[in-house]
């Protein structure tokens, strides 16, 4: 059932396919380098040469749009549609897809159409979402390839909401779908479906003038629903869970602490008050939930279910399965008497009402209405009524004070709640698509918002390759030095995540706040650096004819690109056409989530109690959408050229800094060197010469990582042989390129860079 531990494979045992005791059951540490391996043609059956892009301009959006309609009451027998209308489940599965992402490390999301593979397909809270994917397949199948799943789970959710009279704020498409489950995404480290015993720590106020804490107290503040701290990136409070538990804490059912709980989940879904109180409220204006008996009676989620269920999960045992007797989250609430149909009675309901602690016929808390009047509708049976039924989580909306000011104007302000949940569930949707040159379709709206962290687009004439000469030559002639010009424009691109597509050189952000104060960037040197830049940029500007301007963006790139050109004696591929972000469009807070805690690349930082040094140089490589190749190559190469963030010698194995050669891997690999830990954490390692003595070289775990993982340094092994001076070369010239234009989605660059 879906509240046990994991099951034990089966295939276990299994000789062949992949069966046996892997390396990872061996090794629980060993790096996942399969995270760098993800999403490639192999895995693709519609080929690497593929353009979604291009299938979904030529989508009958509105056939799809139509269909979609007639799908919310076309109700089926296998999975009858309460009060004949999908509509609400439609909208949870939109909102569940949507709603894994995090702004602190911008993974989840429903921007790759995850909700098809594991886990998610088959987390406890997505229970019946199985369903509500398969009712649309019919719809998926008509249109193929022309619109991903991605982009029909959200769509479909917002043509819900239209067919029940929300104005929606818009819609675009451009998810193109992955092909198999992101393993990159830590979702907790609780072995138990439901469980948050790891993903919690004591509450600041729990320890406070304390002195010592003893095991038992530290026990009891560490489950202190008031005051404990979530783990970052993470949002959800349970394993296995979107949100935050809907009867409460931990099960507990104390609306205020809901509301603490819902503060920070939805507060690292990048929503503040306003939105988490107009999302929770527009969305339970609609259908309802299912408990309809104990969660006995449901079996297998999809990833454990019978060869014969095809994929669905959760058959339920109880009467017909389904309809009047469905299981989903065990809680029976209806929350209004309109539930096809936009309106206020959620909030109305709300404060008219006083509630009373019940149970559902699963079990589990729920609150129902004081009042004798029945008149909320059932969702098969037409002469049977209900009282207006509520979520301790529904409550915080009114017991938490701050939550309480927000709902109460919304209940005195329809339209305000209207439009306040049209664009939260925009934001929702699109939170993760990264820049509007990604968008798609013909209901992108105009108003541009802030959380798009929006570039101007480029106007005038692009710089061309004379003036690049000439830019390149003014820039080097400036006299700061090579690895300044390199460790800024990596500063710049490297800002970017693959995750939700944010950050990058695009824009130049890295002179404005926050990125220019980040320690990792080297703010004193920044500043010089940029001040010599934005004089290059300005007597180009001022001199160049036909109106040609070139932005700081494309000088901060193309000087590390010169400076690296210079440095390796081979051409380096350079893009122009970036554009300055101000910083009025730069929501600082918002951005500083894109702020490295560790940057390898840049030898800066390292691990955690929790989280080892290379691994968080894995993650970075990952955000990056580097292979393994490219990042060996990559930390090798900057490592010779001396770009460590602080001027320091760590990995800089080399007697001719400011080179582009393979050295770092040479002396890696050389056996006449020993290595050991000078400092009692082993971040820091000293490599001396095993026939002197003689030392001879400084390394963090970043460096010697690369030496000391097998398949890194299958990797190093290549570029430190005889004969590959020069593929190293390219090799670091193609995956710079790569860094410099990871956000460029407004240009088709060559697919092995997109
Ligand atoms: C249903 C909890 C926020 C939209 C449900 C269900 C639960 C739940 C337990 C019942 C699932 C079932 O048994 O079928 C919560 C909690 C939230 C939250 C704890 C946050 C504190 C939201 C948001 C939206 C939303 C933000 C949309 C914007 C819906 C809809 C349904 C639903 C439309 C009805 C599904 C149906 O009719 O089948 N929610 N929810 N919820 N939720 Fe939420």
């Amino acid at each position: 059932s879906s509240d046990s531990a994991p099951a034990q494979c089966p295939m276990r045992e299994a000789n062949i396919g992949g069966g046996g005791t892997r390396n990872r059951d061996w090794w629980a540490n060993d790096l996942q380098t399969t995270i760098l391996r993800q999403h490639q043609p192999v895995s693709n059956p519609l080929g690497k040469d593929f353009d979604y892009a291009a299938a979904f301009k030529s989508l009958d959006y509105e056939g799809v749009k139509k269909d979609l309609h007639k799908l919310m009451t076309d109700s089926q027998e296998w999975w009858p549609a309460d009060f004949g209308h999908y509509g609400g489940l439609f909208v949870r599965m939109a909102w569940h897809s949507a709603g894994t992402y995090r702004v602190s490390d911008g993974r989840g999301g429903g921007g790759a159409g995850q909700q098809r593979f594991a886990p998610l397909n088959s987390w406890p809270d997505n229970v019946s979402l199985d369903k509500a994917r398969r009712l649309l397949w019919p719809i998926k199948q008509k249109y193929g390839d022309k619109i991903s799943w991605a982009d029909l789970m959200l769509l479909t959710g917002n043509v819900a909401l239209e067919s029940m009279g929300v104005k929606t704020f818009g819609f675009a498409g451009g998810r193109p779908d992955t092909w198999e489950a992101d393993e990159s995404v830590y979702w907790g480290g609780e072995t138990t479906w439901l469980g948050n015993d790891v993903r919690y720590s004591q509450g600041h106020r729990g320890i406070e003038g304390k002195g010592v804490v003893d095991s038992d107290e530290h026990k009891r503040d560490y489950k202190d629903i008031h005051t404990r701290d979530l783990e970052k990136p993470l949002a959800a409070a349970h394993m296995g869970l979107i949100y935050v538990n809907p009867e409460g804490p931990d099960g507990v059912p104390d609306p205020v602490a809901a509301g603490r709980d819902i503060r920070t989940t939805f507060g690292r879904m990048a929503m503040n008050d306003e939105e988490t109180v107009a999302l929770i409220a527009g969305g339970h204006a609609f259908g309802k939930t299912h408990g309809a008996g104990p969660s006995e009676n449901i079996g297998k989620e999809p990833e454990d279910a019978p060869l014969e269920q095809q994929g669905l999960g959760w058959q339920n045992k109880l009467g017909r399965g389904n309809g009047p007797d469905t299981i989903t989250s065990g809680l029976e609430v209806i929350w209004t008497a309109t539930p096809n149909k936009w309106s206020n009675k959620y909030l109305e309901y709300l404060f008219k009402y006083e509630w009373e602690l019940t149970k559902s016929p699963a079990g589990a808390n729920q609150w129902v209405a004081k009042t004798n009047d029945e008149f909320i509708p059932d969702a098969y049976d037409p002469n049977k009524k209900h009282k207006p039924r509520m979520l301790t989580t529904d409550l915080a909306l009114r017991f938490d004070p701050a939550f309480e000011k927000i709902s109460r104007r919304y209940l005195e302000h329809p339209e305000e709640l209207h439009d306040a949940f049209s664009r939260a569930w925009f934001k929702l949707l699109h939170r993760d698509m990264g820049p509007r040159s990604r968008w798609l379709g013909p209901e992108i709206p105009s108003e541009v918002l802030i959380w798009e962290d929006p570039i101007p687009p480029q106007t005038g004439p692009v710089i061309d390759d004379k003036d690049v000469a000439v830019l390149k030559e003014k820039i080097l002639a400036t006299g700061i030095q090579s690895q300044e010009l390199i460790t800024t424009a990596w500063a710049s691109a490297a800002s970017f995540r693959g995750s939700d597509k944010r950050g990058g050189a695009n824009g130049a952000r890295i002179r404005l706040e926050p990125q220019k104060k980040w320690e990792v960037n080297n703010p004193q040197q920044l500043a010089q650096v940029l001040g010599a830049l934005e004089k290059v940029q300005e007597e180009f500007n001022s001199s160049a004819s036909g109106g040609k301007k070139v932005s700081l963006a494309d000088v901060i790139v193309l000087a590390g690109t010169a400076a690296v050109e210079k440095a390796a004696g081979v051409p380096v591929t350079f893009t122009p056409g970036r554009t300055d972000a101000s910083q009025e469009q730069t929501d600082i807070q918002s951005f500083e989530h894109l702020e490295p805690v560790v940057d390898g690349f840049r030898n800066y930082g390292h691990g955690t109690s929790r989280v080892k040094t290379e691994q968080f140089l894995l993650d970075k490589a990952n955000q990056l959408n580097l292979s393994i190749p490219e990042m060996v190559v990559l930390v090798g190469g900057l490592r010779v050229l001396n770009a460590n963030w602080d001027g320091s010698s760590h990995g800089v194995f080399t007697t001719t800094p400011g080179k582009l050669t393979p050295d770092f891997f040479t002396n890696l690999l050389d056996m006449g060197i020993a290595w050991k830990a000078t400092s009692s954490d082993q971040e820091l390692y000293e490599g001396t010469d095993r026939k002197s003595g003689q030392k001879k070289w400084t390394a963090t775990r970043h460096d010697l990582v690369l030496g000391a993982h097998a398949e890194l340094r299958a990797v190093a092994e290549v570029y430190a042989e005889a004969g590959n001076e020069e593929k190293f070369k390219k090799d670091f010239a193609a995956a710079w390129t790569k860094v410099m234009d990871l956000d460029r989605f407004d240009v088709a660059l060559d697919s092995t860079q997109a």
